[in-house]
C-alpha cells in the first residue's frame, strides 16, 4: 500500500538477485493474466522441488510445470472444478459439519461464561483439515475429536514447522545447511507432511485391491476424489503422493482463515449478521441442513464470503512469469521470463474500484437488487481465487465448505465480539491472517428464543459422531434430495 503511494500502480523491487515487477491496479493485473499462454507459470518454485528431488518424489500441482503440469491438471480438474462436481461432497462436508457442531458445544459449555470460544482460527483449522481429508481421501483423521491421534497432530505441527522454516532456506546461502539447524528442520516439516498422505493414499490402495479381489471390477463403488483418480486411471499412485499432500496444504488455512474473518466482520456489524440470520433460516429453517440447491437461494451469504475474500484475499500477492514472449504491461515493454507480483491485497482495497474499500459492505456484491449500493466495477478488482487454467483447483470445494459451514452456524447462533479480540490487524504470513486470536462469543438462538428444539439445547444426550446413524458407510456422495433434519 505504502509502494504504491510512493510509486504509483507500478514499481520494481529486487528480492536477492531476482527483479520483480509489482503491479497494483485491477487494469494491470488483467493485462498480465490475458496474456498468460496455455502453461501459466507462477514462479519456479524452486525450494519445494528441492525437497520431492531429494526424496524422490513426483511433483504435484504447484511444483510441476509445462505440459507435464497441464497433464497433472487435467486429471486432478475432475471431480473437482466444476460447481456440479463440488456439489458431490455435500453430505460428506455435512457430516464433518455435524462433528464441528458438537465439538463447539462442548467447548462452549467448558468456557467460563458458557458461550465463549477464545480462538476461533485454530477451531476452523481442525475443521478445514478433517473436511479436506475426508473429501480427499474419505478417511476421518480425527481433528475433531476430544483427543487428536498422534499423526494427525504431528502433520499440523510439521505444516508449521515446513512454512516457519522455508523462510530462512529462502534467504541463506546453500552452505549454512550443514551448520545451521533451519533447512532440516524444513526438510522435516516436508517429511512429516509427505508421510501423513501417503499412509492415507496406501490405505486407500489396499480398499481398493480388497474390493477389486472380492467383487468384479464394474461392481466396485468409486466414491471419493482419491478413489475415482486411481480406480479411473487419471493418476498412478505415485502421482497421487506427489499430488494429494500439495492439495492438503492449500485447503486447510485458506479456508479457515477466511472463516474466521467473516464471523469477525458478522459479529462487528449485527444488522448484517440479522439479515443473513433471516435469509438464511427463510430457505433452511432451524434444525435442517442445507442441500447444496439452497445455496442458490442465499445470495448474502455468498456475498458475505466475496466481500471477506475482497477483504482479507488470503493469497494476498500472486504471480506470474511469462516465459515464452515479451509482453506489454502499462506502455512498458517487458523482456520474456520477468516475474510479475500481482498485488491482490492492495488492488481489492482500491477505491476507484470499491467505494469505501476498507468498510465491510457485502451488499456491493449485489448490485442488481440494490440500486444504491456501489457495485463490483472492474472483474479483475477481486480474484481472491486466481484466475484462468492455474487458477484455484479447489475453488468449488472451499466455496461450498465455508457456505454451508457458515449456513450452520448463522442459523444456529448468534456471533458476538469477545472484548479480548479488539480490532484486528492483518499480518502476511504465507497467508493472510489475524495479527492475534479471534475470540468470539456464540450465543445460541433457539435456547435464547425458549424454544428447545435444537438438539444444542439437549447437551449431553447427543451422540458423538453424528450424521453416521443412517446406515451409510463412509463418505456419501450424493445430496439428498429430501432435506435433511440437523441432529
Ligand atoms: C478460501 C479458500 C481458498 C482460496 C482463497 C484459494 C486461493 C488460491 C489462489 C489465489 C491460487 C493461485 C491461483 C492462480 O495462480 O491463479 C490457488 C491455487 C491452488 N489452490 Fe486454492 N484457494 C483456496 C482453497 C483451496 C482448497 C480447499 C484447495 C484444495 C483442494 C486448494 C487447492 C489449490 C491448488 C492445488 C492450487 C494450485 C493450482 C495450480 O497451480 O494448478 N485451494 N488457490
Amino acid at each position: 500500500m505504502q509502494s504504491k503511494a510512493k510509486y504509483g500502480p507500478m514499481w520494481i523491487n529486487y528480492l536477492g538477485p531476482q527483479l520483480h515487477v509489482n503491479l497494483a491496479s485491477a487494469p494491470l493485473v488483467e493485462q498480465v493474466m490475458r496474456q498468460e499462454g496455455k502453461y501459466p507459470i507462477r514462479n519456479d518454485m524452486a525450494l519445494w522441488k528441492e525437497h520431492r528431488d531429494q526424496k524422490g518424489l513426483s511433483y504435484g500441482p504447484f511444483t510441476s510445470h509445462g505440459h507435464q503440469w497441464y497433464q497433472l491438471r487435467q486429471a486432478l480438474n475432475q471431480r473437482m472444478l466444476k460447481p456440479a462436481d463440488a456439489a458431490l461432497y455435500t453430505d460428506a462436508l455435512n457430516q464433518v459439519i455435524d462433528d464441528l457442531l458438537v465439538q463447539m458445544e462442548q467447548k462452549l459449555a467448558e468456557s467460563e461464561s458458557g458461550d465463549h470460544i477464545p480462538d476461533v482460527a485454530h477451531v476452523f483449522y481442525h475443521f478445514a483439515l478433517e473436511a479436506i481429508c475426508y473429501i480427499l481421501f474419505e478417511k476421518r483423521v480425527g481433528c475433531l475429536e476430544p483427543t487428536i491421534p498422534e499423526d494427525t497432530t504431528a502433520f499440523v505441527n510439521s505444516v508449521g514447522l515446513m512454512f516457519q522454516n522455508s523462510l530462512y532456506a529462502t534467504f541463506l546461502p546453500k552452505w549454512t545447511r550443514s551448520l545451521l539447524p533451519f533447512w532440516d528442520r524444513y526438510i522435516d516439516g516436508w517429511n512429516t507432511i509427505f508421510s501423513f498422505g501417503k499412509k492415507l493414499i496406501d490405505q486407500k490402495l489396499k480398499e481398493v485391491e480388497a474390493q477389486l479381489q472380492a467383487g468384479k471390477p464394474d461392481e466396485i463403488q468409486v466414491s471419493g476424489y482419491l478413489h475415482f483418480l486411481l480406480t479411473s486411471g487419471q493418476l498412478s499412485p505415485r502421482e497421487a503422493l506427489g499430488s494429494l499432500p500439495e492439495l492438503l496444504m492449500a485447503g486447510v488455512d485458506t479456508t479457515s482463515n477466511t472463516l474466521t474473518w467473516a464471523l469477525y466482520h458478522l459479529s462487528k456489524h449485527p444488522e448484517i449478521q440479522e439479515a443473513l440470520y433471516k435469509e438464511v433460516v427463510d430457505v433452511v429453517p432451524a434444525g435442517q441442513v442445507p442441500r447444496y440447491k439452497d445455496l442458490a437461494c442465499l445470495p448474502l451469504l455468498k456475498a458475505v464470503i466475496k466481500e471477506t475474500l475482497r477483504l482479507y484475499p488470503v493469497v494476498h500477492t500472486n504471480s506470474r512469469v511469462i516465459e515464452d514472449k515479451e509482453v506489454e504491461v502499462g506502455g512498458f515493454l517487458f523482456p520474456k521470463n520477468t516475474q510479475f507480483v500481482l498485488c491482490h491485497y492492495v488492488v481489492s482495497r482500491d477505491p476507484s474500484v470499491f467505494p469505501e474499500p476498507d468498510s465491510f459492505q457485502p451488499h456491493r456484491w449485489l448490485r442488481k437488487s440494490q440500486a444504491d449500493v456501489p457495485g463490483v466495477q472492474h472483474p479483475f478488482g477481486s480474484v481472491p481465487f486466481g484466475y484462468g487454467v492455474r487458477a484455484c483447483l479447489g475453488r468449488r470445494i472451499a466455496e461450498l465448505e465455508m457456505h454451508l459451514l457458515l449456513t450452520r452456524l448463522i442459523q444456529k447462533y448468534e456471533v458476538v465480539l469477545a472484548p479480548e479480540t479488539g480490532e484486528l490487524k492483518t499480518v502476511a504470513r504465507i497467508v493472510l491472517v489475524p495479527h492475534r486470536k479471534v475470540g468470539l462469543r456464540f450465543l445460541e438462538r433457539q435456547c435464547r428464543a425458549g424454544a428447545l428444539t435444537s438438539w444444542g439445547c439437549f447437551r449431553g444426550s447427543v451422540p458423538a459422531q453424528l450424521g453416521q446413524g443412517e446406515g451409510v458407510p463412509g463418505l456419501r456422495l450424493k445430496d439428498l434430495s429430501a432435506p435433511r433434519t440437523a441432529p
